[in-house]
């Protein structure tokens, strides 16, 4: 496979929908894969980019939420990054705080924004590029990215998680995306 032919697919690709399975080591190939991810979601100017987007039921990928002023990567917990990180075998645990309303869109789901709940503070556990575990946690943007993210790998998109209202109002949107992938 050649990391340099990977784009981002569409919903409704089916890949998009399966449960991801496990990266079993960290290779070169992993390696590459990721380095090509950070350059597609760089140049769709997204804050994150999973696998499943780019074709592969892979568990792993890649986030970078730019610290603006109000997003910082001192806060504690940080609610931005410094750089892009990725994220392998990812774990999500001790969600906290309230459940918190915010306007996601999707790099899959171009067109498509809407309001989803997620928990305002969450912790990650991942494998980085060198085959070691890490943790963190992080607070605002940054925890919701990595939740969104990883939903990717649960084969959980935005359009089953938003609000009534956004279902709503994004209907003929993802009708358009579901029609042109019929042509
Ligand atoms: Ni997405």
């Amino acid at each position: 496979m050649d990391p340099a032919s990977l784009y981002i697919l569409r919903y409704p690709e089916r890949v998009l929908r399966e449960r991801a399975r496990e990266v079993p080591s960290v290779t070169e190939e992993v390696r590459a894969v990721a380095k090509r991810m950070i350059e597609l979601m760089f140049e769709a100017e997204g804050i994150g980019l999973a696998a499943p987007q780019v074709g592969l039921s892979w568990r792993m990928f890649v986030a970078h939420v730019p610290p603006t002023e109000d997003r910082s990567v001192e806060s504690d917990p940080p609610t931005a990054t410094v750089e892009p990180v990725v994220y392998i075998n990812p774990v999500l645990s001790d969600p906290r705080g309230e459940l918190i309303a915010y306007e996601e869109g999707c790099l899959s789901l171009p067109e498509v924004v809407g309001e989803v709940l997620r928990p305002e503070h969450i912790t990650i556990t991942a494998t980085d590029l060198k085959g070691e575990r890490f943790t963190r946690s992080a607070a605002g943007l940054l925890a919701r990215c990595w939740q969104h993210e990883f939903d990717h790998l649960e084969g959980v998109l935005i359009i089953d998680r938003m609000t009534q209202m956004s279902r709503l109002k994004n209907r003929a949107a993802v009708r358009r995306l579901e029609k042109s992938a019929r042509l």
